[in-house]
């Protein structure tokens, strides 16, 4: 078996950084008006286990369109890239479970290839392994432990070769226009000419479902939202009572995003030990708790095309729901 993987820093000073971080920009964020928390907090431990069960619920249509497409095309997207000995980088790999499609297609194609997921967590990138050695046997692996571009270049310095960089999951729609577009430029300077990225963008659609996926009928994304404020109380010494919250999301058509918050529903004082203070709350206030910005496909070409990529082929389930697109670096 091949697989290894490579932590860029030592994880004992990870945690302390990762800790003062997070308190940083929690006592930031609940500073400012409208508050808000990063959404990246969401995956904790147990936020990332709920996530999981939120890639199953039934109005949750993105993660099965993404594994549709994967499943249908995936063959076509071999032949359209045409590499023998590439790099495939995933960034944020998370459990892995739709770029398995992927990695056993291509194994059984007998296309020579390393598997290479990026992900800021350690616990993440075990279990990954796990998965990959079940399902890939002797896939050479090899997995980075670290933020997306300080193992972007990690891996264009130690490990050379052409790339393919997957991400998936309509995980940029999470960032806001402006920081997607420095995302991408950042992106497109660490690549070489002839690599090529597959992005996954959930589609604007009937505002109907997108309410519906952000507002399941089980309360699953509720709970993923509070499982903040159960955060803050675990980590940060906070002292949030969550039958005092609402979960809140609604998709505004103008802005593009489904936007979510939990909503305060008492004025109330909470304090936060690891800083020492107390932050007031009205009644009915909102933190923001994240952006799900959904795309056209002239806003994506043109988001591509601002950062420096050529787009190669726009991949679509059955429904129309989601895009896999596939761009290039130009010569
Ligand atoms: C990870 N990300 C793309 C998800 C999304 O759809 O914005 C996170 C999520 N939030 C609520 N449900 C799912």
């Amino acid at each position: 078996m091949k697989q290894t993987y490579r932590i860029l820093k030592p994880s004992a000073q990870n945690a302390e950084t990762a800790r003062q971080r997070f308190l940083h920009d929690v006592e930031q964020g609940l500073s400012q008006s409208p508050k808000s928390i990063p959404s990246r907090y969401f995956y904790d431990e147990t936020g990332s286990k709920i996530f999981e069960q939120i890639m199953d619920l039934p109005e949750y249509y993105l993660t099965r369109a993404e594994y549709e497409i994967l499943n249908n095309s995936r063959q076509q997207l071999a032949e359209m890239m045409n590499l023998q000995g590439f790099n495939l980088i995933e960034l944020g790999a998370g459990d892995g479970r739709k770029t398995r499609v992927l990695l056993e297609y291509l194994q059984s194609a007998k296309i020579d290839f390393r598997y290479i997921p990026i992900d800021i967590s350690p616990g993440a990138m075990a279990t990954l392994q796990e998965e990959v050695s079940a399902c890939c046997g002797d896939l050479e692996m090899l997995g980075v432990v670290g933020e997306y571009f300080q193992g972007l270049n990690w891996v264009e310095k130690q490990v050379g070769g052409a790339s393919l960089v997957l991400f998936l999951g309509s995980n940029i729609g999470n960032f806001h226009p402006g920081k997607a577009k420095v995302f991408l430029r950042r992106l497109r300077q660490v690549l070489r000419p002839g690599d090529f990225v597959l992005m996954g963008f959930d589609l604007k659609k009937d505002t109907r479902r997108l309410n519906a996926a952000y507002n399941d009928k089980q309360g699953i994304t509720a709970q993923f939202n509070l499982n903040l404020l159960n955060r803050i109380n675990g980590e940060l010494a906070g002292a949030f009572d969550l039958d005092n919250w609402a979960f809140y999301s609604w998709y505004n058509p103008l802005s593009g995003a489904v936007e979510s918050s939990l909503l305060s529903q008492v004025r109330q004082t909470v304090h936060i030990g690891a800083c020492d203070r107390n932050f007031v709350f009205d009644a009915w206030e909102a933190i923001h708790t994240e952006f799900s910005f959904k795309y056209s496909e002239a806003e994506i070409e043109s988001m591509a095309k601002l950062a420096g990529f050529l787009v190669v082929h726009h991949f679509y389930d059955n429904q129309h729901d989601f895009v896999d697109s596939l761009w290039r670096v130009p010569a």
